[in-house]
Order: C-alpha cells, then structure tokens, then sequence
C-alpha cells in the first residue's frame, strides 16, 4: 500500500460570520470588514448596503445597480426565514428584488437566478403588473411599485479559498532517501582500461549505493539490476535477484576486459531490461561506473544515451577519472558524479533529483537546481475544455492541485507555451474582499496587471499574450459563463515520498 505523504497546511478555514452589532436603522457599528468593498459592510455571508432614503421598486432597483449589487432574491423556505430574520435586525421593509414580467407569470429575480422558489403561499407564482415584494418580518409582502420602502443591497462573499492539498512550500522535489522509488540497472565498466582495483571499488561503491535502497517493486522501493560491460555485455544480477543484505554481499561483477567498453551495447540492454519491468509510473535510472578517458570513442554511447533520456529516463554517470570529465556526455545534465569519498551521499542525492518528475502527458516546468539538473517546479495539466474560473479549480482540486500561479518571470513566460497564442487563460489568483490570495496559498505579491487593472467587483484574473512575449493579467467574472476561459492545473510532481494522486 502507498503510504501518502500529503501535507495538509496546518491552517483551518474558520467559519466566515462575524458578528456585526447593527443599530434599528441597519447602520453597522463594528469596522469595515475588508472582505467587502467600501460601501458596504459584512454581514454573515452577505456584502449588504442599505439605501439612506426609502425608495420606489424602480428607485430601489437603481440605487442597488449604481453600487453594483442587487436587493436579495429568495429560494428556498431557509432564505425566506433568513431574510425575514433581517428584516427584524436590519430594516423591518425593504424591497426583494422580484418584479413582474407578464400577467399571471411566475415573478422574476432581477439577479438572474431562476424562480426556483414560489414562496410558502405560491406568492411568486402569478404575479401581478405594478406589484413587487417587500420582506417583513413576517415573510413576503405584496407592494406595489410606488411604495416607499428601503433598499437593502447585497452581494454575496464567496468563502475564503480552502488551502492547497499539496505544500508546495518546498517548491517541489522533497528527498526522502528511504523512499527513493527507481528502477536501476547499474553497468560496471570492466574494460582492460579498469584495473583491478578500479573494479573493486566500483563494485564496493554499488553494494553501498543498493544498501541505502528499500529494495523491491513496491511504492517508495528501487527495484536494481547489475550488468557488466567491457567489449561485451554480461549481466550480474538480474530485477529482483537481489534481496537482502547477504545477496548484496555475495556481488560479484566478472571482468570482462576488451580495449573498448561497449556502451552502445550496454545501454541498449539496460534500456530493454528497464523497459519490462512492469512499473510503469517508475522511472527509469542507468548509472555507469566508468573512468573516462580521451582515448575512448563516446559516439555511439553518447547517441543510446540520448535516445533513453528521450524516454524520460536518467543516465547517472560515476567516473573514476581525477582529470576528465569525458562521461558529460553519456550523462544527463548534472548527473555526472566523480568517484570521491563522498560517492553515495552523492548519488543519494541525484537519485532523488532523478526520482523527482512529472507523470507522461504532463508539462514539467523544468528549472535546473544548483547541481545544473533540470528539476520541475511542478507538472502541469491543461483542461480539457474552457471553464468558469470557480470550475477550473473545483477540477484542479480533483487532481490534488490548483489553477496555475505566478511568482516570477520565468514562470510567466514558460506559462506562455502552454496555451495557444493569445488566448486568455485563468491564473490562480482571486480577491475576496479588498484581498488578492494565491490558490498555491503563497502571498507573493509578484504582479503583472494590465494597465487598468485590477477592475473593483471584477474578482477573477486571466493572463493574455498582448504582444510578442508580453503578457498582462485582466479581471474578470469568475461565474459568468461568457468568461469561460483556458486553464491548467499545477500538479506535485512524483518525488521520494510522493507517487501522485493516491
Ligand atoms: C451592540 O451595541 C450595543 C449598543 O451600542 C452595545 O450595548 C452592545 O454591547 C453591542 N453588542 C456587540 C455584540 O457589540
Ligand atoms: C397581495 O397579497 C394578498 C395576500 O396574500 C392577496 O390576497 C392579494 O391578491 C395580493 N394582491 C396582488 C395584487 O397580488
Ligand atoms: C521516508 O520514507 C519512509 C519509507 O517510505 C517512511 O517510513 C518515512 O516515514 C519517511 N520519512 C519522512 C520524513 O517522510
């Protein structure tokens, strides 16, 4: 069974209503909250503002849409007590936002929302011309338009975003070393250019390396296999053979001599073996013991090597040579390691760096770390289809990740590939209240706004090519259907510890 090393942030959403001690006539006496814009004040859920006058159906309905909110609209019984609830604490009759379209139609919610709700009587079921709704305390009261009543605008605070499912505090590929999850085939050059001790010590240095390994084919297990090369190829142990501290011991890798080590060959069969080993969410390894040389052709082998990084795998070099760095070449960048004292902590280390990747048909976004290796800073999911942005995370979040964030530059810049040209795309940034918060939960303060923006009331944000490289972020909607924009999600890459969505 896997175990899952997900970290929940440690913070707890709290439940959003504050107390706000409102006099007879609905004036708030506590602060302004900043979940709403100025104007209004937070009341359980709700950005309400009430108008100073008492006003017509059509002066109420105006003074709600020149602050850009509307009167309350019902649908449901537990509305309905809870408006009329307000009309008890806030204002005891202000006008619903319902009016009449036809004779003998259902009422109309101004907001758009469907009449889903005919009130405890069927009130909103046939509506009269000229006549509109006032909430009392009692429930729903017909009016007719000309009646003088305050307006109570409001418009609804979405909750707090829920924190990421995944820390993304490390920016990605955590080590574990007991939890390096590779499948290995380790190739020992025996060559005539190796000496005696030369072999020794590389077959010392793999009987280290396989001890520091959880050995088998399990989550967070390297499953190992050793052949020898020199002019041909030989295998020592095969997957599985290796088991325990004693078969680890008993290694014995022949010499097999020959003036040139075959590395064509070699990784040509390390590569086959690696290809059927059945795990295929694991990534591949080949690790080579050599000692370079000028004298040794690397062609061939630099062209294998190649070609099995072009199937995702990683080619670590160990080289015994003090004063050539000739095995760069068959290596992946970085992943070249000199033969020191230090060897396995080493390769400890860029065995975690290889074990940290992106699953197939996801982007990485590769940065190269201080060891010049490419590592992700996160796998990258484009949707399907365009969405809302409240949809794009919902579907983000089913994959344990969260619409793209943006922090610098580069990432900017890399985000541009993702999308076809110009086309808007949804960042994972969105305000609540007067405060912009990252779906990552970072509070970077990195921007990069389009001139005119952020729009107040706008609380959603797409990024758009504008010209050449320049991108600039625009406010948008986040549940209105005509913004139905681009998105990817952002995904934890595999890492020692961490096998993807459990
Ligand atoms: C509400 O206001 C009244 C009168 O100003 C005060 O006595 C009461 O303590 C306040 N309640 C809260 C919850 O602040
Ligand atoms: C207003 O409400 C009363 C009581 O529900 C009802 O009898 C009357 O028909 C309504 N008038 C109009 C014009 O809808
Ligand atoms: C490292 O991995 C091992 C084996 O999976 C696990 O038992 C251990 O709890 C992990 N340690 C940390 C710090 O996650």
């Amino acid at each position: 069974m896997r175990v899952c090393l997900i970290l929940l942030l440690a913070f707890a959403i709290g439940e959003e209503r504050n107390i706000v001690n409102i006099s007879s006539h609905g004036r708030e006496q506590t602060g302004d909250d900043n979940r709403c814009r100025s104007g209004f004040f937070y009341r359980e859920g709700w950005c309400t503002a009430l108008s100073p006058k008492f006003l017509s159906f059509s002066g109420a309905v105006d003074y709600c849409a020149g602050i850009g909110a509307y009167s309350p609209s019902i649908h449901s019984k537990v509305d309905l007590d809870y408006w009329a609830g307000s009309a008890f604490d806030l204002s005891p009759r202000f006008w619903l936002d319902a009016s009449c379209p036809e004779e003998g139609e259902p009422n109309q919610w101004r907001d758009k929302t469907p009449t889903d709700y005919m009130g405890p009587l069927g009130e909103l079921q046939m509506c009269t011309p000229n006549y509109g709704f006032i909430m009392s305390s009692k429930g729903f009261v017909n009016e007719t338009y000309s009646d003088m009543n305050q307006a109570v605008c409001v418009y609804p605070v979405d909750p707090m975003p829920e924190p990421p499912l995944i820390n993304v505090d490390d920016q990605y590929c955590q080590c574990n070393k007991s939890a390096i999850e590779l499948d290995i085939v380790f190739a020992a050059d025996t060559s005539e250019g190796m000496s005696g001790t030369d072999v020794s010590d590389i077959t010392s240095t793999i009987q280290s390396m396989l001890c520091s390994f959880a050995l088998g084919i399990g989550a967070h297990q390297s499953n190992v296999a050793v052949l020898s090369f020199g002019n041909e190829v030989k295998l020592v142990k095969n997957f599985g053979d290796i088991n325990s501290n004693d078969d680890i011991s008993k290694i014995n890798v022949p010499v097999l001599g020959g003036e040139n080590p075959n590395f064509e060959e070699v990784i040509d069969q390390a590569s086959s073996m690696l290809a059927s080993t059945g795990r295929k969410l694991t990534r591949k390894a080949i690790v080579i013991l050599s000692k370079s040389s000028s004298s040794i052709d690397y062609t061939n082998g630099i062209s294998r090597a190649q070609q099995f990084q072009n199937t995702g795998g990683v080619v670590l070099t160990l080289d015994l040579a003090i004063n050539s760095n000739a095995l760069n070449g068959l290596s992946s960048r970085g992943y070249n390691i000199k033969l020191s004292s230090n060897v396995v902590a080493d390769s400890l280390e860029a065995f975690c760096d290889a074990n940290c990747f992106c699953q197939d048909g996801l982007v990485p976004y590769l940065v190269p770390n201080e060891k010049d290796r490419d590592l992700p800073m996160g796998c990258y999911k484009v949707g399907q289809k365009v969405a809302i942005f409240d949809d794009a995370q919902k579907e983000c979040r089913k994959l344990k990740g969260f619409v793209i964030t943006i922090h610098d530059d580069a990432k900017n810049f890399f985000l541009i590939s993702l999308f076809p040209p110009k086309a808007p795309h949804w960042i994972g940034l969105k305000e609540y209240g007067s405060e912009f918060v990252w779906t990552d939960g970072s509070n970077d303060g990195y921007t990069w706004w389009a001139p005119g923006n952020p729009v107040k009331g706008l609380a959603c944000v797409y990024a758009q090519q504008t010209s050449g490289f320049n991108t600039g972020w625009f406010s948008a909607p986040c549940k209105d259907y005509t913004y139905s924009l681009n998105y990817a999600c952002q995904l934890r890459p595999f890492d020692a510890g961490y096998s993807g969505i459990q």
